[in-house]
């Protein structure tokens, strides 16, 4: 293939998948959780998934003046004197997530100069509900065209916190903000996703004073610095159901090794359709039918919901099923960028503003296909597998921000599929 960008997989489909795959951890939980190490004096921090989002944010964190020190799925970091209160825009455009060092970088230096973040472009996904926490907490922030810059001169403070939304990034920027804030903070209507729940155990692990209550709001007790401490990350549940679903479209049999608390929703799902779904302590098993109906509706909501960084996923499964499947997107205004590819091999698909109306048919056929977004991508090789003949799949760095050894994982499992560049 030769040239940088041109990289793609080579995809043969047809072949059923059979296996056990070990997921690697959460790249939304290591991502908050490397941003609040901004606050700790010393963080080991375990099972971090090799990813370029997370390779990004080892070089944003040595920026800022940490030392980051590498050794497999281990990442040290370590407090020096020094290091700079900005972001380059370079790395704020290659991940949304780059946001998430907001208000670990308020509480270390008392201000902070980023762009905009960048991503994947799911539609308008605005920042103002982090700026608005971090206000809350005692920051100025003043936006000049791509530039933005918060000050906390007289350091945060703990205030009262409250989300109209659950956002994820927000929620977590919150927390890590409120952890280096001057007294108490109280946190309403927080997100609830595992990757949060991570997040909190590992800023308690370094020292903070973070309580979540039964009734979903949390309390923080701010602290100067964070000691620091160890943790190991979460196994990601969106890479475990990718694999799933990779069993559920090949008509395989796959199992994974992650927490089934994760994914009760999109189990719940697989289960209406036919599949069957053994879940043990930390593994499940998905054993394709002879015949899947469809999910029937599929409605993406917040945690506990089902998450809709799996409708791609779900909906290249759809696809391959018996009967019509309804899905509505209520979490990102244009997320269905998949559709078209997955057309292009002779899908049944109808997007109508946030709904897309799957009809399963007999048979996908091979075809020359893009990775729209990381979650889109992974629907679109997913589709390649089970499509009758040859396949091409460009666009596949978006892939390689969110799946670990993507390829071997595949292949291991049975699929034909080869890596070009
Ligand atoms: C995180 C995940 C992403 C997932 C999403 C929803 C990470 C690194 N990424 O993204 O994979 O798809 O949660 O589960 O964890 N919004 C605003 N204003 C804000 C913030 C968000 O309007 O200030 C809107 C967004 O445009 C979007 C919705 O809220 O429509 C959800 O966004 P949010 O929960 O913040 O997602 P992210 O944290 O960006």
């Amino acid at each position: 293939m030769g040239a940088m960008g041109m990289r793609s997989y080579r995809i043969i489909g047809g072949k059923r998948l059979q296996g056990n795959v070990h997921i690697h951890g959460a790249k939304n939980a290591v991502l908050p959780i490397l941003a609040a190490s901004v606050l700790g004096e010393e963080c080991t921090i375990r099972n971090c998934p090799q990813l370029s989002d997370v390779a990004v944010s080892c070089r944003i964190l040595e920026h800022l003046g940490i030392e980051v020190r590498q050794e497999g799925d281990c990442i040290c970091t370590k407090s020096r004197e020094g290091g700079h209160a900005t972001i380059p825009c370079e790395w704020m455009h290659a991940m949304r997530s780059s946001i998430l060092f907001l208000g670990g970088m308020l509480g270390r230096f008392g201000e902070a100069t980023l762009c905009m973040p960048g991503g994947c472009s799911l539609g308008p996904r605005p920042i103002d509900l982090h700026l608005r926490m971090m206000e809350a907490l005692g920051a100025a922030v003043h936006e000049e065209g791509d530039t933005l810059r918060c000050t906390a001169p007289h350091g945060l403070h703990g205030a009262r916190l409250e989300l109209p939304f659950p956002s994820v990034g927000a929620t977590e920027n919150a927390l890590i903000a409120a952890s280096a804030a001057c007294g108490e903070s109280i946190l309403i209507g927080a997100a609830q996703e595992p990757e949060i729940t991570d997040l909190i155990r590992f800023l308690n692990d370094c020292g903070a004073v973070i309580d979540p209550q039964p009734d979903g709001t949390i309390l923080i007790e701010g602290r100067e610095r964070l000691s620091g401490g160890e943790h190991t990350v979460i196994p990601d549940r969106i890479a475990a159901a990718t694999y799933l679903c990779a069993a559920a479209v090949t008509g395989g049999e796959v199992t994974v090794f992650t927490d089934p608390h994760h994914l009760q929703a999109p189990l719940a799902a697989l289960r209406r359709a036919g599949y069957f779904i053994h879940p043990e302590k930390d593994a499940i098993t998905l054993m394709a039918p002879e015949r899947a109906e469809s999910f029937g509706m599929v409605t993406t909501l917040p945690y506990p919901g089902f998450p809709t960084d799996l409708q791609a996923v779900f909906m290249a499964t759809a696809c391959c099923t018996h009967g019509i499947t309804t899905f509505s997107e209520t979490i990102f205004e244009s997320r269905y960028a998949h559709v078209a590819e997955l057309c292009k091999m002779g899908a049944d698909i109808t997007v109508m503003g946030r709904t897309a109306v799957v009809a399963g048919v007999p048979q996908l056929y091979g075809a020359d296909l893009r990775c729209t977004d990381l979650r889109g991508g992974a629907a679109v090789v997913l589709a390649a597998l089970a499509a009758e003949g040859e396949s091409t799949v460009t666009g596949i760095e978006h892939i390689e921000r969110g799946y670990a050894d993507f390829v071997p994982t595949l292949r291991r499992l049975g699929a034909d599929i080869t890596l070009l560049e």
